[in-house]
């Protein structure tokens, strides 16, 4: 392992446009749940993401799901970013897209700029309804259930949800990225949720060396180079250190 970590870092080092794609592995070791690990804890395990994660699951109790997201929310506000946002977010000419909602690349140090958050964040509400109204949310005491106040339909967590196209053109801005890019570090995606794992084979295709840290093998396999068994706090702490 220490030789394939060696031959990474070396292709780190050399990388001229490098960019990682994250998914909720990278977070897991702040204490926020995976979506479909092997463990009881993943929240697609406990939880039916047609109830709530779903324009049809909110309709049917909007309550339910803004008290849902308001549960991850407090978890989020508890978290702090692990050794792999730390070694990735000081990291100042590299593009982060991240899966995840929560900001944990930037408090590791990422400047927000280069962040796309590709299912949206946490950290704000939008109007469920077309006037396009938005606003920021302290997670640590998130407001429940409320009306937009410019056009009186409900407020919703500004996140992605299954069957959504993702808002203001961020997979056009992730595709204009990982089409640059030399180098792509996968870290902690099953990379089973489309159009974000699209990025893994569209930065293959382009030429890009695909790098994936994981505690299992997943779903790149076939477009990885080099692939790294481990945790993301040790493996891509391993990778800048
Ligand atoms: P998943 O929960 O599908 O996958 C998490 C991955 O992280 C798995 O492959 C694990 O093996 C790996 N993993 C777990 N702990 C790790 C650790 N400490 N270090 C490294 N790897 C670890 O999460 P995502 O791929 O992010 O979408 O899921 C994609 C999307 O599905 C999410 O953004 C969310 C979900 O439904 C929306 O909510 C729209």
């Amino acid at each position: 392992m220490d030789q394939v970590i060696e031959l990474a870092r070396q292709r780190i080092a050399h990388a001229t446009h490098p960019v990682s794609f994250s998914g909720a592995g990278l977070s897991a070791e702040s204490g926020i749940a995976t979506f479909r690990d092997k463990n009881e804890d993943a929240l697609w395990a406990k939880f039916d993401p047609a109830q709530l994660a779903s324009q049809e699951g909110f309709n049917a109790d909007p309550s339910l799901v803004m008290n849902w997201y308001n549960q991850r929310r407090k978890i989020v506000a508890a978290a702090k970013p692990n050794a792999a946002h730390m070694a990735l977010g000081v990291q100042s000419e590299w593009v982060h897209i991240t899966q995840n909602v929560d900001h944990l690349l930037e408090a590791g140090g990422a400047d927000p700029d280069n962040v796309l958050h590709l299912h949206g964040s946490l950290y704000a509400d939008h109007c469920n309804g077309e006037c396009g109204y938005r606003e920021n949310v302290d997670i640590a005491d998130p407001p429940g259930l409320r009306n937009c106040p410019d056009c009186g339909a409900p407020m919703r967590p500004s996140v992605a949800w299954f069957g959504e196209s993702l808002s203001n053109g961020i997979f056009e801005r992730a595709i204009s990225e990982v089409e640059k890019a030399d180098l792509l570090l996968v870290v902690g995606t099953s990379a089973m949720v489309v159009p974000a794992a699209s990025l893994i084979g569209i930065a293959k295709q382009n030429g890009a060396e695909i790098i994936v840290v994981n505690t299992q093998a997943t779903e790149t396999h076939d477009a990885t180079d080099i692939h790294l068994t481990g945790k993301a706090s040790e493996t891509v702490a391993a990778l800048f250190s």
